[in-house]
């Protein structure tokens, strides 16, 4: 029970402080409440409540400052950072700077205390045995990361959580969903991020080359090695090293690799001397590393050094209300780049883009887009100007349907996600490609699909295609 606990409110809106209050005292609470940041250091001072729950926009400084000063004063307070808006830097900074969670206001109204409550226990259960969470500087940083659904503010929180410890991060999801993103941005928020970020990519180097990549060689190592090469994980000492597409790394360097996690230790190929290096690892694979394990494809030891911490990237089909964010930004950042007028995404193309099941994921949107802006007459983008069709990843001309990516993407995501429903997905998409063959000619379309135009009429309704969407 938390009863008897101290909570302090902090929020300039004072409809909102007697509310909290009012819930927190029906959960027989002792609550403390201010409206401003200063006056909040100093109840938080005198009284050592037992959680504060702050928003993010005070007075005369932010609730992020109000953290910061209060974790000053005892590295393992708990506070709950509260805000209206969610961005991406926002909660990784928030996390960083060791808030317990980050919170959007316009869902505590269904379960405020329901979170105060297992903040309370959680913040019983670790007061004695908590260690303190190093405190890093705030630097400024784009917000490069799009991405408002929970599945990616859980993901933001992770980032911010595991930055700052050199502990190795397996990123996990689907071809284009972000892994090499997200890899950058945990080094870039970690106290390594004044070193280098190298990257490799495990898959697109054939065997023999990879060792010496990875590993270096001394001079007359092998044919062709005429003089010494330092490799990858030497370079990156005090730096991240990424190893992108991990699940590709052969069974023979998988030893060596797990010497220098272990010890910090390697040799060059064809050399004995023992070379120390201390880099931190991200790793990241659209495999299913644990099916690699058990089919003995992947060493078990190597995988639970690794997989110290994991994030997993949901497909872009399990987070729609991202779509027009991404959408969005992909719209400006192409408009910037490509000196193009300005262009505004209408509310029609929005829907269309919502509806497309993104096989490849948010590479798929970003090509889309692109194609999109320069392919736009006007400056408002409408569905006729959005090339949907059967775009699996990479960037594909719009045009005739792409049998073999297709078959091959529709395989990809029924595997990943077996509850998924195809069928549908692929009557629309064969509908709007016949429509498009015959320019919105529905006695063609019918005939080519081999359905009755009747029929043809009602799936048109159903799915909400229009002549708009197909005639370009
Ligand atoms: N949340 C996001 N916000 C903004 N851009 C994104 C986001 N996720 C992915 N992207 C963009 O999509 C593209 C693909 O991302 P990335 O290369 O990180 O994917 P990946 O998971 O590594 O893909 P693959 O498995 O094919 O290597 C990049 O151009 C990246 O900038
Ligand atoms: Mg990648």
């Amino acid at each position: 029970m938390s009863k008897g606990q101290t909570v302090l409110v902090v929020d300039p809106d004072t409809d909102f402080l007697k509310w909290a209050v009012r819930q927190l005292t029906a959960s027989e609470l002792s609550v403390l409440s201010a409206a401003r940041a200063d006056e909040a250091l100093k109840i938080f001072t005198s009284e050592s409540p037992d959680l504060v729950i702050a928003d993010t926009h005070l007075e005369p400084y932010t609730g992020q400052e109000l953290l910061t000063r209060i974790r000053e004063r005892d590295s393992n307070a708990f506070v709950l950072l509260v805000s209206q808006y969610g961005t991406t830097q926002a909660v990784i900074e928030a996390m960083k700077l060791g808030a317990f969670d980050f919170l959007r206001k316009e869902s505590l109204p269904f379960n405020f205390r329901a979170i105060v409550e297992a903040t309370l226990k959680e913040q019983r259960a670790t007061k004695a045995a908590r260690a303190s969470r190093p405190q890093l500087t705030v630097e400024q940083h784009q917000d490069s990361i799009v991405g408002q659904s929970e599945a990616m503010q859980q993901v933001f929180k992770l980032v911010g959580r595991v930055a700052h410890s050199d502990a190795p991060v397996m990123i996990t999801g689907e071809s284009g969903t972000g892994k090499e993103l997200v890899a950058r941005a945990i080094h870039h928020y970690s106290s390594r991020s004044a070193k280098g970020f190298v990257a490799i990519n495990c898959a697109a180097i054939p065997e023999q080359l990879l060792e010496s990549e990875l590993f270096g060689h001394e001079k007359g190592a092998f044919t062709g090695a005429t003089g010494q090469r330092i490799g990858r994980f030497e370079q990156s000492n005090g730096a991240t090293l990424f190893l992108d597409e991990i699940g590709d790394m052969p069974l023979t360097l998988q030893g060596k690799i797990l010497r220098v996690l272990q010890d910090g230790e390697l040799s060059r190929v064809g050399g004995n001397d023992v070379v120390n290096t201390n880099v931190r690892i991200i790793t990241a694979t659209n495999k299913n590393l644990e099916t690699e394990v058990s089919a003995k494809r992947f060493r078990e030891d190597l995988f639970y050094r690794l997989n110290v911490v994991r994030v997993q990237l949901p497909p872009l089909r399990q987070r729609i209300e991202d779509i027009r964010l991404l959408a969005e930004y992909f719209v400006q950042r192409v408009s910037e780049e490509k000196h193009l007028p300005r262009l505004k995404l209408s509310e029609e193309a929005v829907r269309v883009l919502e509806g497309h099941l993104w096989p490849g994921n948010v590479r798929e949107l970003e090509n889309t887009i692109q194609r999109a802006c320069v392919l736009a007459t006007g400056d408002i983008l409408m569905p006729k100007d959005i090339p949907l069709g059967f775009t699996a990843g990479e960037a594909t001309p719009a045009g005739p349907i792409q049998k073999e990516e297709a078959i091959e993407a529709l395989l990809r995501v029924a595997q990943s996600d077996p509850t998924i429903e195809l069928l549908p997905w692929l009557e629309r998409e064969f509908t709007v490609h016949a429509m498009r063959q015959t320019r919105g000619n529905q006695v063609q379309s019918a005939k080519l699909l081999g359905i009755t135009r009747a029929t043809l009429r009602k799936r048109l309704e159903r799915f909400g295609i229009t002549r708009e969407l197909v005639v370009q």
